[in-house]
């Protein structure tokens, strides 16, 4: 039996579905959706998402798996999503993940004991020219350095800003106050 969802990501689901023509093409905002109730991306989420838009569960999945902002596993409070192609690799990218284990202590896929942090390498995030950069839940920060990206990370640490976009109310978090705006999205 497909899940349900909170009363809101269910009428949420149901306004966004008239913004398209079809309303499979809702299938990304149902899984953010999905992954903002559930945590990640479940085998029940697909199922929820494939009932909502109206599309083979196997299509939702080849959605979900292919882009990185879909997790599949469960993730720490703070997930960081440090690109390695191209022109971040070569500005220092693996600088930064070899940081993230070392301060961290956990490998790409783990989650920290306390819950609060996991990390992955993930391929262009389409912010190439200010690498190396990552993503930390839905938040971009660019121009990094291994200094810059540990102070980074001490801060988040301490403020526990929100990081994270709701589809369901439509909203961005705060983000890190005082953060260069042009470094978070
Ligand atoms: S190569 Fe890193 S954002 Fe494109």
């Amino acid at each position: 039996m497909t899940i349900k969802l909170s009363d809101k990501a269910e009428k949420r689901i149901e306004e966004l579905k008239k913004r398209y023509p079809s309303a499979k093409s809702a299938v990304m905002p149902a899984l953010y959706i999905a992954q903002e109730e559930l945590g990640h991306i479940t085998d029940e989420a697909i199922e929820w998402v494939a009932s909502k838009v109206g599309i083979a569960p196997v299509h939702v999945r080849e959605v979900a798996t292919f882009y990185t902002m879909y997790y599949k596993k469960p993730v720490g409070k703070y997930h960081v999503q440090v690109c390695r192609t191209l022109s971040c690799a070569l500005c220092g990218a693996r600088k930064l993940t070899e940081h993230l284990k070392h301060r961290l202590k956990i490998n790409p896929g783990e989650i920290t004991a306390d819950g609060l942090w996991s990390y992955e390498e993930v391929e262009c995030l389409g912010s190439c020219g200010t690498g190396p950069m990552c993503e930390i839940n839905d938040c971009y920060f660019e121009n990094l350095t291994v200094e810059k990206f540990d102070q980074l990370l001490t801060r988040i640490e301490k403020e526990r800003p929100d990081l994270r976009l709701s589809t369901i109310n439509d909203t961005l978090g705060a983000g890190l106050k005082d953060y260069p705006k042009s470094e978070i999205i």
